[in-house]
């Protein structure tokens, strides 16, 4: 049986109607076709499924988004500012923070959210905070790069 949610997603205001058991993950993609944000493992591993919520990052994947009623949702969709992208999404450009780019919407969510929280003060400490994001194409010196240049 379906169950009320009331969500902000990137902005905009939502009321829904949820299966109990559906993930935030696959409310994002499957109901709403915000298929920015991917499914990797789909068990909490990969990081590909990362959003914020409330500001926060959080694994879409390992949440049901009957959890999150009354929260806001921002997404990769949700952090350019109309035309302009997020300086994070600038940084990964110019330092090609990806190769394949699957595992890039989840390592720029964990990227806003690693130097918003303090987390960039060296490169030891990003590669800590970004443990949790894994590429398989091993872009990591790029993507702390890019990270370390936002910080500045
Ligand atoms: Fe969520 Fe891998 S899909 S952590």
């Amino acid at each position: 049986e379906q169950v009320p949610l009331s969500l902000k997603v990137n902005g905009k205001k939502l009321k829904l109607k949820v299966e109990p058991r559906t993930t935030l993950l696959d409310l994002l993609r499957e109901n709403l076709h915000l298929t920015g944000t991917k499914k990797g493992c789909d068990y909490g591993q990969c990081g590909a499924c990362t959003v914020h919520v409330d500001g926060q990052r959080v694994n879409s994947c390992l949440s049901f988004a009957v959890m999150h009623d009354g929260q806001e949702i921002t997404t990769i969709e949700g952090l350019a500012d109309g035309d302009k992208l997020h300086p994070m999404q600038e940084a990964f450009v110019k330092h090609d923070g990806f190769q394949c780019g699957y595992c890039t919407p989840g390592q720029i969510m964990s990227a806003v959210a690693c130097v918003r929280e303090g987390h960039a003060g060296s490169e030891e400490e990003i590669r800590e905070y970004m443990s949790g994001n894994i590429c398989r194409c091993g872009a990591y010196p790029n993507i702390v790069a890019a990270i370390q240049d936002v910080k500045q």
